[in-house]
Formats: structure tokens, C-alpha cells, sequence
């Protein structure tokens, strides 16, 4: 397992600025493989978004799953909004001060301990990501407010065991006292359902009373014709995920308290202007946010 600290920043800039150390990865760490040959989520993802950390083998697997899904990259704004949204929510609304991002993905401005920094400087977060190339980019991550904490893990979202018990996470955030679980474009690539079930379990059951269960994950409700295909599309590429319906969707949160407006399209989840633009058809993620008692 590979994990950087915010010990390893050296002299880093803690501006906010999330461009300040660009690393070639060539020189980042020879045994890395990043498999640039072939595409990977995280790297279509950051592609489609506009970002500038991908490959060749992203750009055509994007070009060739964009023709069959054409608004994926509204679909994807649409996400990172809802993410945003749902973080500044949080902070300021309940209090949040400590976030467990898992499927981080490449630094994106603004990142989620951004937002929620704005909010409230003390605010600590810990990411974890398993592809090697989020692993490359992390330490624009880390780039913390002076009086927050911010920390990186190299780490699979089914191996809770070794994410809870990491000392990265053990020294930056209180397990008895509340924790956002954020799962945010992640769990669609569990496609196994009974797996991805068991997964939100085993996170959320050492986490405090008052702690968060908030997701967003892919489904074909809202464009069955579009979203179909591009998924197949995914997983012909080797990318394997799976959309899901409303009800398999609510059943991440059971026993929890679901809050207003429970699981809905993640443009309608407390929508700002830029969300309540986009149309219902281009949107093609769940979004849901939870307490747990
Ligand atoms: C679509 S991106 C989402 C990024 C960010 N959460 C957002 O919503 O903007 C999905 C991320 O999940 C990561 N991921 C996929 N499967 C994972 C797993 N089993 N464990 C940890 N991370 C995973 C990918 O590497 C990628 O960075």
C-alpha cells in the first residue's frame, strides 16, 4: 500500500492552488505502472471534465464512449456539482468537520477539502483512491489550510479494513466523533451487488452516531438509451461497471436517515442555479445523502 501524508509536502505551497506540483510521472516513482495503454476511469473521467491528466488510450475510449452516450460529460458536471454542493452542505449546515472521500479520483479545482475548507478551515479530510495515476497526482491534495488536515491512500474501496486502520487516517481524523463517508462515482464499478452492500456496511459501522452516508452513483432511469449502451461501451473497454434503478439505489442507505430530498437525480439534490439549468434527460447519476443514528 502506498500512501503520502501531508508530512511529505516538504515546502508546499498552501495557497489552495491545486496545480502547484505537476509531476512528471516518469520521474515520480519508477515502479508505478500506470498502464497509459490502456484507458482508465479515473483518467476518462478527468478527460471529459476538461482536465489535462490523461492519455492517448483515454482520449479514444472517451471519443468512442461519448458517441453512444453523448451527454456523459453533462452527466459528469452534473456529479461534480452535486459533490460541491453536498460538501459545503455539510460543513455548514450539519457541522461536518471530518470527510472519508473514497474514489477521489485526479485533483479537480475545487477539490472536496476546498469546499469544505471555505466553510471551515479546521475541516480534515482523507482520501483514497486505488489507480496508481490519482496516487501520481495526490499531492495536489494535500494542499491543506493551515489549520485543516488533508491525507492520501492508496487503497481499494473494498478493503475497509486496511482504510480504517491506516495511520493516515488514524492520525487525521476522530473516529468517535462524526464522519462523512463520501462515495461519490465509485460505487457503480462494484457491480456486484451483494459486494457493494457489505462495502458501505463495513465503512459505516466503526463511524460514530452523527456520521454521513453520502453517494452518487450511475443509473439509465433518466436515459435508458444513451446511458445502456455506454455502459456496455465501459465495459467492452475493460472498465467494469454497472447502472443501477432508484430502488437498488436506496438500499445503500437502509437504516439510515435518509435526508430531504432523499435519492433523486444529482441535479435535483438542493440545486443551485447551475444545477437547476441542466435537463433531467443529460443527468444520469443518483445522489442521496444519509445520517446515521
Ligand atoms: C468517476 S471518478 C469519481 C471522482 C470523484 N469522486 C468525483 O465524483 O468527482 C471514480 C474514481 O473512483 C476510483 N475507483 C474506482 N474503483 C475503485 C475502487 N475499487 N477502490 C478505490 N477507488 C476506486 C477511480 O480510480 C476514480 O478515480
Amino acid at each position: 500500500m502506498w500512501s503520502i501524508s501531508d508530512h511529505d509536502r516538504g515546502q508546499a505551497d498552501l495557497s489552495g492552488r491545486t496545480d502547484w506540483w505537476k509531476p512528471d510521472p516518469e520521474e515520480f516513482d519508477k515502479s508505478i505502472d500506470l498502464k497509459t495503454d490502456a484507458p482508465h476511469s479515473a483518467r476518462i473521467y478527468d478527460y471529459l471534465l476538461g482536465g489535462k491528466d490523461n492519455f492517448p488510450a483515454d482520449r479514444e475510449a472517451a471519443a468512442e464512449i461519448t458517441k453512444d452516450w453523448p451527454n456523459l460529460p453533462t452527466s459528469m458536471r452534473a456529479n461534480r456539482n452535486f459533490m460541491c454542493r453536498v460538501a459545503r452542505y455539510l460543513a455548514s449546515e450539519r457541522g461536518i468537520r471530518q470527510f472519508l472521500d473514497i474514489g477521489t479520483g485526479l485533483p479537480t479545482s475545487p477539490n472536496l477539502h476546498e469546499v469544505a475548507q471555505e466553510v471551515a478551515p479546521e475541516t480534515r479530510v482523507v482520501y483514497v483512491d486505488n489507480d496508481p495515476i490519482v496516487l501520481v497526482h495526490a499531492r495536489a491534495l494535500l494542499a491543506s489550510s493551515r489549520e485543516g488536515k488533508t491525507a492520501y491512500i492508496d487503497a481499494d474501496l473494498s478493503d475497509a479494513e486496511t482504510i480504517l486502520d491506516s495511520p493516515q487516517l488514524r492520525d487525521t481524523l476522530d473516529l468517535d466523533r462524526p464522519i462523512a463517508l463520501c462515495l461519490i462515482a465509485v460505487l457503480h464499478f462494484i457491480t456486484d451487488e451483494r459486494q457493494a452492500l457489505d462495502i458501505v456496511d463495513q465503512l459505516l459501522r466503526p463511524l460514530a452516531s452523527g456520521s454521513v452516508l453520502a453517494l452518487s452513483t450511475v443509473t439509465a432511469d433518466s436515459a435508458p438509451d444513451e446511458v445502456n449502451p455506454g455502459m456496455a461501451a465501459y465495459n467492452a473497454r475493460g472498465i467494469i461497471s454497472k447502472s443501477r434503478n432508484k430502488v437498488e439505489v436506496e438500499r445503500f442507505f437502509d437504516g439510515l436517515e435518509l435526508l430531504d430530498p432523499g435519492v433523486v437525480l444529482v441535479n435535483h439534490w438542493h440545486p443551485d442555479d447551475a444545477a437547476r439549468a441542466v435537463h433531467d434527460a443529460h443527468v444520469h447519476m443518483y445522489g442521496g445523502v444519509a445520517v446515521k443514528p
